[in-house]
């Protein structure tokens, strides 16, 4: 800061004339001074510092956007918090009245995965403590990038090719692979860029796609609503799943902004398995978990419906492994999906991402410790987020 305030005496820097007054908040937390805590009657806010929340309804609304549960986390808290535009025009000259930024994006938003992460990184530059940080975002919704991240910590992963020329990718195919293989986008969730590959007929029509007009990456509706039909149980389910119908289309609405998917190819081994995969939440030091069935005639998890609390599903190995590498790559949250293959028992990470349901998270009930020891208190991800950043 003192930095730029010399630049600007000497003529070297444009002065910031709102670098002394508050940015103006969208919806504030704090008002003049009083915190929530304090207009709640809870008392003082722990900290003095200043949080800010991105948020912007016009760009995306979700009922599982984690903006509005960072923001429910700081009134549970009593942290004073302003509701803030990061994609308001002059919102990096207001960054610097913060002392922190909560940013999480959306992988369906094109806005947050053209800008989350250089608006996280300027802040941080700034001297904000960020959510997410660069170790935690620079390989989000990238599967190739976060294959890079695992190979740099030699984290158990399946094998895994990755092509950016036709030619080498078609020998691959013709002459290397075994059958089955998996081919995966390098963005996307709910297992919609993810393709089971039988034979190599498959795999170069496949390859000669992706290196010509490419695949869209956006959500399909036919295979929501097969994913739907095929772990639908109860009428309850079935009616809480049509009201979720107009969010979806509008998750749709907005993935079908993002280009097409072209100029690679990523496949993956595939694991043979008993047929579900387990998400593995790290934050700090707790680990939680769900694993979700594959749905019906399909060999994918991910998205479907059909959820397990099974806690002799995650093994010390699966704990161990999973401490390991968020700890090496540095990961302030992090879901991993892991794959146990069934002939060895091993549970291998097949992606990662700072984001996942936090609610089926809430609903397993506790955590493990780093020892591997199972407490009956759930991980509340946006809170304890909150927590790790700015009151540790
Ligand atoms: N290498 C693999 N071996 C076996 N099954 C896999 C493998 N990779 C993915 N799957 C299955 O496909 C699903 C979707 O893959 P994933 O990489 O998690 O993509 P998404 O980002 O769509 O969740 C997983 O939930 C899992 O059931
Ligand atoms: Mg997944």
């Amino acid at each position: 800061m003192s930095n730029i305030n010399d630049a600007e005496r000497q003529g070297l820097a444009r002065p910031i004339e709102n670098e002394k007054k508050a940015a103006t908040p969208l919806s504030e937390g704090s008002v003049a001074g009083v915190s929530p805590a304090e207009r709640r009657g809870l008392g003082q806010s722990p900290i003095n510092k200043k949080i800010a929340i991105h948020k912007n309804d016009k760009i995306f609304k979700h009922f599982g956007i984690w903006n509005d549960y960072i923001i429910e986390s700081c009134e549970k808290l009593g942290l004073d918090y302003d509701v803030v535009d990061c994609y308001k025009n002059g919102f990096i000259h207001q960054m610097r009245n913060y002392d922190y930024l909560f940013f999480p994006p959306d992988n369906h938003v094109l806005a947050d995965k053209i800008a989350a992460s250089n608006i996280l990184e300027v802040a941080h530059r700034q001297g904000l403590k960020v959510f997410p940080n660069f170790d935690t975002i620079w390989h989000f919704d990238d599967k190739i990038a976060e294959e890079y991240a695992f190979q740099s910590v030699n984290a158990l992963t399946p094998n895994c090719w990755i092509f950016f020329l036709l030619d080498e990718c078609l020998e691959w195919l013709n002459n290397e692979a075994t059958y089955p293989i998996i081919a995966k986008l390098r963005c996307g969730s709910g297992s919609n860029g993810v393709t089971l590959l039988r034979d190599s007929t498959q795999a170069t029509k496949y390859a000669k796609a992706m290196f010509s007009k490419g695949l869209d990456p956006s959500p399909s509706l036919m295979y929501k609503a097969y994913s739907k039909a095929q772990s639908s149980r109860s009428l309850k389910t079935i009616l809480s799943r049509i009201k979720k119908i107009p969010t979806f289309l509008n998750t749709r609405r907005h993935a079908k902004m993002l280009s097409r998917e072209k100029g690679y190819c990523y496949f993956q081994e595939f694991i043979p398995n008993d047929g579900y995969d387990i998400k593995i939440v790290v934050i700090g030091d707790k680990l939680s978990f769900f694993a979700r069935k594959v749905r019906k005639g399909d060999f994918r998890a991910s998205g479907g419906g059909d959820v397990m609390y099974d806690r002799k599903l995650v093994t010390k190995q699966i704990i161990d492994s999973a401490f390991y590498v968020a700890d090496k790559l540095g990961l302030q949250s992090v879901g991993f999906d892991y794959v146990v293959n069934k002939n060895t028992g091993e549970g291998l990470i097949i992606e990662m991402c700072y984001g996942f349901d936090w609610r089926l998270l809430y609903d397993a009930g506790g955590h493990f410790t780093r020892d591997g020891i199972w407490f009956d208190e759930p991980i509340n991800a946006p809170e304890e987020i909150v927590k790790n950043l700015v009151m540790v």
